[in-house]
Formats: structure tokens, C-alpha cells, sequence
């Protein structure tokens, strides 16, 4: 079965209630394509308001604990993103792999916790400048994907976003074929860890600085089957064309 095309805004801290106009919108012009798997993951705050001023849209949080409850101030568990209709979460952002020394053992149990409370999850890897510069790029994201890879997934509600760091923020992207090379390569491992058959579901994002601009080459490269966008997802204005692009 084809995979389905899937676009999803990472809002980051990003978004105070003025801006769920902007969810409205982008969620309105979504219908258009119904082609496409379309998802904001707003801060925490925004999730509950983003649901009421789009119901059924899907939205998500950027990161969830892998323990169900707990002394975990400033935490929040996958079980209460569901509670509040969430559907899905980001796990393994190089933001919180870097920013909060999450390892892929971190990053694998919060996969697992979301999945068993019913989320979809985005599992992000990606490379730092210097792995891509010294050529080991692959080798360093196939074993973020096989340390952080949950033990039992559900490939329909797992996805995997590929983020090269340097690529984050900053205007730099990679060329088409290198994104269809690590791809293809993400792939191939998902056959060996998993089986040929999840390794075919999975949808594999690509993500680092997706604008209107660069998203249909990047959307067209093999085995890409959608965007985790950052910045260009604020707006309708910038997401919109992206949505576009994909279907
Ligand atoms: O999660 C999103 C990524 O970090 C990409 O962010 O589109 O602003 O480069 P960006």
C-alpha cells in the first residue's frame, strides 16, 4: 500500500493563543488536500486551545516522559497528551538530544510510553555538521535509529523524521540525493531490525529548514514521504505551500 503523504509543524516554544488564528487557517486549507496527513505539535499550552478552535485536527506535543506518573516537575506523560486528545508527540528532537542529554535509551523508552498510550510518535535522528563533513553520517544515524527504535511498534503509528543538525534552522539543506541516500538507508536498516513489512509502512520525514521554496524537490527525493517543518510552520502563509507541495 502506498504511504500516505505527512506534514507536520513543529511549533518548538513557539505560539501564545494569538497565534491559533494561524492552526485555524492552516487546518482549514488542509481540507484541500485531503492527501495529505497534515499535524501541528504546538507547546503544551496550546494543545487543549489548538483542539477547540480545530476539532479533529490531528496535534501533538514536541516530547513526552516515559514513566505513566511520577515527581517529574515539569514533565508531561504521554497518557495525559492522550487525556487531552492529543494524537501524536516528537521524541528524540536533537533540540532535547542535545539541550537535555536525552540518549537514544531515553528516546526509546518515551517512543514506547507514547505508543502504549495510543499516540502516533515522530522519532527524530539526525547527524551534527562534523559527522556529515567527516562522511559518516549514515553510519552515525543508522545507529541512532537501531538505539532508538521502540522493541515493538505498530509502523502505521510510527514515523521517523531524519534532521541533519546542521541543517536545523539555518537555511542549509541537503541535496535531494543525500536525503534520498539516508532514506533509503533508514529503510534498509527498518528491514533488518524490524521486517520487510514495517520497513515498507513507515513513513520517513525529512526535516531541516523545509520552506515553500525547497519542499517539492525535498518531498520528491526517494523514499522521502513528507516534512517536519519548524519555522515555515508558524504561519499559513509559509506552511500552506508546503501542504501543496506534498499532494
Ligand atoms: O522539528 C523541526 C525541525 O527542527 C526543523 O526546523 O524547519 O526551522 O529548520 P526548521
Amino acid at each position: 500500500m502506498a504511504r500516505r503523504k505527512y506534514v507536520v509543524g513543529n511549533w518548538k516554544m513557539n505560539g501564545l493563543t494569538a497565534a491559533l488564528g494561524e492552526a485555524q487557517a492552516i487546518f482549514d486549507a488542509a481540507k484541500a488536500h485531503p492527501a495529505v496527513d497534515v499535524a501541528l505539535c504546538p507547546p503544551f499550552t496550546l494543545i487543549g486551545p489548538m483542539l477547540a478552535a480545530a476539532p479533529g485536527a490531528a496535534v501533538g506535543g514536541q516530547d513526552c516522559h516515559s514513566a505513566a506518573s511520577g515527581a517529574y516537575t515539569g514533565s508531561v506523560a504521554a497518557a495525559m497528551l492522550a487525556d487531552i486528545g492529543a494524537t501524536l508527540v516528537i521524541v528524540g528532537h536533537s533540540e532535547r538530544r542535545e539541550g537535555f542529554a536525552e540518549s537514544d535509551a531515553d528516546v526509546k523508552a518515551k517512543a514506547e510510553a507514547a505508543l502504549a498510550a495510543g499516540l502516533s510518535v515522530i522519532l527524530c535522528v539526525g547527524e551534527p555538521r562534523e559527522v556529515r563533513e567527516s562522511g559518516g553520517a549514515i553510519d552515525y544515524v543508522l545507529a541512532q535509529v537501531a538505539g532508538s527504535l521502540p522493541a515493538d511498534f505498530d509502523a502505521s503509528r510510527l514515523a521517523i523524521a531524519y534532521e541533519p543538525i546542521w541543517a536545523i534552522g539555518t537555511g542549509l539543506v541537503p541535496t535531494a540525493d543525500d536525503v534520498a541516500a539516508m532514506h533509503g538507508a533508514i529503510r534498509a536498516k527498518l528491514g533488518d531490525l524490524a521486517d520487510s513489512d514495517a520497513a515498507g509502512t513507515m513513513r520517513l520525514l525529512y526535516g531541516g529548514s523545509v520552506n515553500a521554496e525547497n519542499a517539492a524537490e525535498l518531498l520528491g527525493a526517494g523514499d522521502v514521504d513528507g516534512a517536519l517543518v519548524g519555522g515555515a510552520s508558524l504561519t499559513a502563509g509559509k506552511f500552506v505551500p508546503i501542504i501543496v507541495a506534498a499532494s
